[in-house]
């Protein structure tokens, strides 16, 4: 059994980005992994302010801890798989979810790559335009992390406006369940 981590970068709870990372994680729930949705939005997420004290100290914490984020990076560093998901804003993610980057990102480079091959995947809800480039930010994440990024049958996005819209996407919601598939299934092959 694996333990899988998705976090929301949307302000609406249970919105587009929700369903979609609800659907994905059910499904590796029913496989028998451990799941866990954390939502970071209007939890007032600093930004980093660059002060490098993660990386002096090399302690796996950020220096600011009045938030949510040094518990985000014990639970990272605890997961087997991670998912990230955000609405597209002005075709890039959420302010929260690119809090929750460059602050969770720095200190796991800061102290040796703590993310070093675990698996990475990006979910992006959007309304018309900015999707590619809102899942590419994500992947960026992984990437530069040693992360190992899983794919599906189209990239990672599900079209909708309102809340819950995505479910008419039907295949949006095929792609989240193919690439709930294929992260059970690497995550089989890696724990031999
Ligand atoms: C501030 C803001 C900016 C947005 N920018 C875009 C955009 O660039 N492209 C787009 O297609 N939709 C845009 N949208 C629409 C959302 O991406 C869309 O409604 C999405 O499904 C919301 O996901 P959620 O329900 O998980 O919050 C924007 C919405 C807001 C509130």
């Amino acid at each position: 059994m694996a333990k899988v981590i998705a976090v929301n970068g949307s302000p609406r709870y249970q919105g587009n980005t929700y369903v979609m990372l609800n659907i994905i994680l059910e499904k590796l729930k029913k496989y028998g992994h451990q799941v866990e949705l954390i939502n970071i939005a209007n939890k007032k997420i600093n930004g980093c302010v660059a002060c490098y004290k993660c990386a002096d100290r090399k302690n796996k914490k950020c220096a600011i801890e009045n938030d949510m984020i040094n518990e985000c990076i014990e639970k990272l560093t605890q997961s087997d798989a991670i998912i990230l998901g955000s609405p597209t804003y002005f075709a890039d993610v959420t302010s929260d979810m690119k809090a929750f980057i460059d602050r969770c990102g720095f200190v796991c480079r800061a102290n040796g790559d703590l993310l070093k091959r675990k698996l990475g995947a990006a979910v992006v809800s959007v309304r018309r335009g900015g999707a590619i480039h809102t899942f590419d930010t994500l992947n960026h994440f992984f990437t530069i992390a040693q992360m190992i990024v899983v794919g599906s049958c189209y990239w990672n996005i599900g079209i909708g406006r309102a809340p819950g819209d995505v479910v008419n996407d039907s295949e949006g919601i095929a792609t989240m369940e193919t690439l709930a598939e294929n992260i059970n299934w690497l995550l089989d092959k890696i724990s031999n």
